[in-house]
């Protein structure tokens, strides 16, 4: 897996569909979609995206930092979601990428809207799949506090015995084991830090609904029909609040949608790509 140094800090990142291609489309130019990844996973989770990536298209797809390979901050004092934002642009520093299609999932979704806020000139499209605009209200906060001490106390397995129910749809958890499989697997590799500092991260993340109406990029939204954290009514919300955005409910499909409905995901994603 490649890494690259930011500030003495590792970030890994998955990188396909890249400069090789390049090469063997006689240097035509590619475009990027960046896919930032959903709490508490990593850039694994889009492993079905990444093996279907659309001729003409670079899908980069970074760990946040502390989560699967990249380092964690040990000195890490803010608990900004800005924070994830910045590494991810670092990224496309490094990869010489000047815009991209920033796509997110869940938490992955609230760094897109955090990159959106620091580099707006550089977001080419935007793909916010089972995600929200608005920050954690009180009940929210308390959770996130309560999954810190779960998770201090008993370690990154209970936080994950804790979420799968909730990540995973009805029809996933009957039919598909192996999703849920996955999903243990990739959550597993994590570090309890880098758990820690996300929950802390995403308690202070800002309210991002006054941006909706400001977005102007090509704009798709996706949602598992039987997504709780993030329900289809909350995603039509966000829909309606993006002029000229597009949505893809998928049946079948909890809040992992990308992971659950590969192939319907996918194509979601192809259809919006060749839009563009
Ligand atoms: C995620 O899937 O990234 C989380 O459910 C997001 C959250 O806890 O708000």
């Amino acid at each position: 897996m490649p890494l690259f140094d930011r500030d003495g800090r590792r970030i890994a990142y998955l990188d396909t569909g890249g400069p090789v291609s390049v090469h063997h489309r006689g240097g035509a130019r590619l475009r990027t979609l960046l896919l930032l990844h959903a709490f508490p996973l990593h850039s694994r989770m889009w492993e079905p995206q990444l093996t279907a990536v659309p001729a003409g298209w670079r899908f980069v797809a970074p760990d946040f930092c502390g989560f699967g390979e990249s380092d964690g901050d040990a000195d890490a004092r803010s608990v900004s979601i800005e924070d994830y934002a910045r590494d991810a642009l670092a990224l496309l520093d490094h990869l010489r990428i000047d815009h991209a299609v920033v796509g997110g999932l869940s938490m992955g979704g609230y760094v897109a809207f955090a990159l959106w806020r620091l580099a707006v000139s550089r977001v080419a499209g935007l793909v916010l799949a089972d995600t929200k605009a608005e920050a954690d209200g009180p009940e929210a906060r308390k959770g996130r506090l309560e999954m810190v001490t779960l998770l201090d106390d008993s370690g990154v397995e209970s936080v994950i015995d804790r979420m799968v129910p909730r990540l995973l749809g009805e029809r996933t958890r009957r039919d598909s084991p192996g999703v849920e499989a996955v999903v243990r697997r990739i959550a597993g590799a994590n570090s309890p830090t880098g758990l820690r500092t996300a929950l802390l991260r995403m308690m202070e993340r800002p309210d991002s609904s006054a941006l909706l109406p400001r977005i102007v990029c090509p704009s798709l939204v996706i949602v598992g029909d039987q997504d709780m954290p993030t329900p289809p009514q909350q995603a039509r919300a966000m829909h309606a609040g993006i002029r000229g955005s597009s949505i893809v409910e998928i049946r079948g499909a909890g809040h992992l949608s990308n992971l659950e409905q590969p192939e319907a995901f996918n194509e979601a994603l192809r259809d919006y790509l060749a839009s563009l």
